[in-house]
């Protein structure tokens, strides 16, 4: 199921028009297609072709495609409110929105400092620890994702990412070794900054109990401790928040990607205590945009947000997150030689290769009908499927797998 002609013709066009470093378009054609339509975890081309998505787009649809409740709550709100005056007449949706965040986030967290993407969020937290903590320095971790928006990209750790903006990457942050333990922290660092598991360094899940060592040192130290649960976020590890499985309750929270059942919002929550050290605005916000909480996006976030109550997404999690599982270990017992091992919680699962061949099996799946990302170094297969995928979709992802790892190569 190669990309068809229209997909081939949208390809050639792109590459004239747009930055020619964003979309990897394949020389022969092989690669991508060009999605017109998705319904659930289906995806339809632009030449009418259907693939299976194993990614949810990054993690974004948990209640699946084109959520019709979502669908209709945009449709709506589109009929009354697209945009509004976020930190000046702010809209109704906004409120309901802030309030529906702090009811569902853990502990005391709430004070939505809204922003449009997971990066945002994270520059968000940065900026509150700076002013509650009034020390600017920062522990990340190796292998961290957190974006690539310059004060994302200080504490995001790929070298790939940061090499060609040197000297524009503010020094404030440290990476240290994830999972490993952290004896104490520098005097000058006023926060913690981790994902709780990580996604993008290739699905990687850290000993039991060494989140919360990070929490009691940062108590120890009076910095705190920012919690990057973008990916992790809303039930995609089968617990609303993959905190909650260590019984770790953060400082600041970033959340994003699912938020918005597919429209681009992202916030950063915080105790009442440490948001409140923002002080009162007197008139002019210390840290806003154009577009935040944007009417259009607070109405499909409630929406997305009232589906996965509705789905119980931290129980679909777990429930079809299992089976996939065991279907990935019986996969990786036949071919032993290619896949190393299965990881990860819930339905953020990820598969080790003997190799870093994941990107040409993300093409060979391609053609079979089934999309994937390839994580960590190439070397993990990443599985992130929508939470409302099916018993028969799973059944097929794998027969699908099967098929392309029994030509697959084996060893680096
Ligand atoms: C853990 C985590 N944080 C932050 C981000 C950045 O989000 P965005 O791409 O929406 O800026 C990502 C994106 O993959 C992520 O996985």
């Amino acid at each position: 199921m190669l990309p068809g002609p229209k997909s081939r013709a949208l390809a050639a066009t792109l590459r004239r028009f747009e930055s020619p470093n964003v979309t990897f378009l394949a020389d022969d054609g092989s690669f991508p297609i060009f999605w017109e339509e998705a319904h659930g975890c289906t995806v339809i081309d632009a030449d009418g072709q259907r693939y299976l998505d194993l990614t949810a787009a990054f993690g974004v649809a948990s209640v699946g495609h084109t959520n019709p409740a979502v669908s209709a709550a945009i449709a709506a709100q589109a009929k009354k409110l697209i945009h509004g005056m976020g930190d000046v007449h702010p809209s109704r949706m906004k409120v309901e929105l802030a309030q529906k965040l702090a009811e569902m986030t853990p502990g005391d967290l709430g004070g939505a400092l809204f922003g449009t993407s997971g990066g945002d969020a994270v520059e968000a937290a940065l900026k509150t620890a700076r002013v509650f903590t009034g020390k600017p320095g920062v522990v990340a971790f190796t292998g961290g994702y957190h974006g690539l928006n310059l004060g994302a990209l200080a504490v995001t750790h790929r070298a790939d990412f940061r090499a060609p903006f040197a000297g524009l990457i503010a020094p404030f942050a440290v990476h240290k070794p994830y999972g490993e333990p952290l004896e104490s922290l520098p005097e000058s660092v006023g926060a913690v900054l981790v994902e709780p598991i990580q996604g993008r360094a290739g699905i990687i899940v850290p000993p039991p109990g060494w989140l919360e060592s990070l929490k009691i040192l940062c108590e120890k130290s009076g910095a705190v401790l920012i919690l990057d649960e973008v990916f992790t976020g809303w039930g995609r590890t089968g617990s609303w928040f993959a905190c909650e499985h260590e019984g770790v309750t953060p400082d600041i929270l970033c959340v994003g990607k699912a938020l918005g059942g597919g429209l681009p919002i992202s916030a950063c929550l915080a105790r009442p205590e440490v948001m409140g050290a923002w002080g009162v605005s007197t008139g002019e916000a210390l840290h806003t945009s154009t577009f935040l909480g944007n009417p259009l996006c607070c109405a499909a976030a409630l929406a997305a947000l009232s589906e996965l109550e509705r789905l119980d997404a931290p129980a679909l999690a777990r429930e079809r997150g299992a089976l996939f599982t065991e279907h990935l270990e019986r996969l990786a017992a036949r071919f032993p030689e290619t896949i190393l091992g299965v990881r990860g919680r819930g339905l953020m699962l990820g598969i080790q290769l003997s190799g870093a061949f994941a990107g040409e099996l993300m093409v060979k799946l391609l053609d079979r009908g089934v999309i994937v990302l390839p994580a960590g170094d190439g070397d993990i297969l990443e599985f992130t499927p929508p939470l409302v995928i099916s018993e028969e979709e799973i059944q097929q992802a794998v027969q699908e797998l099967a098929a392309v790892m029994a030509v697959a190569p084996s060893g680096s």
